[in-house]
């Protein structure tokens, strides 16, 4: 069946008992057992280790994702250290893409590293920087693409070989594109790691991950951690989640039309110095994009000429876009990421990898994008 159609029906059936055709928010701590000796007949037995709405979610993204199975989380960086911990232990190391959210550089820099784990921030853009990086215990390659923010896209397959070749799992964390347009398990990767928070959301409404592992033994180990460090999906969450999910190949066509017609708005402004968008021909690497993704997403960044004062002023008194950190939803956002969602990478690694102080990121969202445009129009008038 087709990708939409699953969106809606995998993972969920109507409730046996009233027939609702939506999943029931179970909201219950523990589940009555039938006899001491059919414990757990029924599936559950405590919300921290299982619970059936967030299961209906997992079966869903394990679906859309083409994996064995899904670990859901209760944020994107929840469902980030649940993949570290599942398959690093102290003496290991990790190989990860020099460009990532902010949130998970200061997991690896600050939290894990702690733990006797060393990780090397690589250009996973390159495979011949992956390679030179692996080492003889490197057990996870951590790749983000396209990364937030730069956009920086790496080539799945080939990392995907790299780590097999090394026996590293490979996990991806496929937040931007989401499966609708990229599927990393398809392309040879382990786990295709989510914030749902995002696109799966679309709403602006949660917080909640997501792990899919390609299989059965990989899950077991995700979904030990999820248990262990009691990091489940809330069910009102999971709930939410799933209505989300329903809308998500039409909102990810229409965000990416908006993205589109947004870049090339700007990439012809006089007053743009550069735009990134991987839809662009302009784009470094237009063709990977292409090629590995069925779409280009709806994130972007550009850079103001007049740099940061300048892009400050934009960011400032720009209607309709809200300056605001997440990215995905409906609502469009405009986010500063050197001040708000990577301010905690070292100044000297955002420089050397071109998270610029003048980066100005846009989460195109669903308003009609001559709107979008026009209020850009305005600001940069302004400016
Ligand atoms: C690419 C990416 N991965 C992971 C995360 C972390 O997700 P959450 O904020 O849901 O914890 C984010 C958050 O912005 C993100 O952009």
């Amino acid at each position: 069946m087709g990708f939409s159609t699953r969106q809606i029906h995998a993972g969920v059936t109507p409730d046996p008992v009233t027939g609702s055709i939506l999943t029931p928010i179970y909201q219950s701590t523990t589940y009555v057992q039938p006899s001491v000796d059919e414990y757990l007949s029924r599936g559950y037995s405590y919300s921290r280790s299982a619970n059936p709405t967030v299961r209906a979610l997992e079966l869903k993204l394990a679906d859309l994702e083409g994996g064995a199975d899904c670990a859901c989380f209760g944020t994107g960086m929840a469902a980030v250290q649940g993949v570290m911990l599942a398959f690093l232990n102290a003496g290991d190391h990790a190989v990860i893409s020099d460009v990532a959210y902010g949130g998970t550089y200061r997991l690896t820099t600050k939290v894990l590293s702690r733990f006797g784990v060393e990780f090397t921030f690589a250009d996973t853009s390159d495979p011949d920087a992956v390679r030179a990086a692996m080492r003889d215990n490197t057990r996870l390659l951590f790749s983000e693409t396209p990364a937030n923010p730069t956009m920086k896209t790496s080539d799945i397959a080939a990392l995907s070989e790299i780590a097999r070749a090394a026996g590293a799992v490979h996990a991806v964390d496929n937040t931007f594109l989401t499966p609708y347009f990229q599927r990393p398990l398809e392309l040879g990767a382990d786990i295709s790691v989510h914030s749902t928070t995002k696109y799966m959301d679309g709403h602006n409404a949660t917080v909640g991950g997501a792990a899919v592992s390609r299989t059965a033994e990989q899950h077991e180990q995700v979904a030990f951690i999820q248990n262990s460090t009691g990091s489940i999906m809330s069910p009102q969450v999971a709930w939410l989640t799933l209505q989300g999910c329903k809308t998500l190949s039409i909102r990810m066509d229409q965000q990416s039309a908006n993205a589109m017609a947004i870049a090339e708005f700007l990439e012809a402004h006089p007053k743009v110095a550069q735009v990134c968008y991987p839809g662009l021909a302009s784009f470094a690497q237009h063709e990977l994009a292409s090629r590995q993704a069925s779409g280009f997403g709806a994130m972007l960044w550009f850079e103001v000429k007049g740099g940061l004062a300048a892009g400050k002023r934009l960011m400032d008194s720009v209607e309709l876009w809200s300056l605001a950190e997440n990215l995905g939803s409906v609502e469009s956002l405009i986010t500063h990421p050197v001040t708000m969602t990577h301010a905690d990478v070292d100044e000297a690694e955002r420089q050397r990898v071109g998270i610029i102080d003048g980066l100005v990121r846009l989460s195109v969202g669903l308003e009609d994008a001559d709107d979008l445009i026009g209020a850009l129009e305005r600001a940069l008038a302004e400016v």
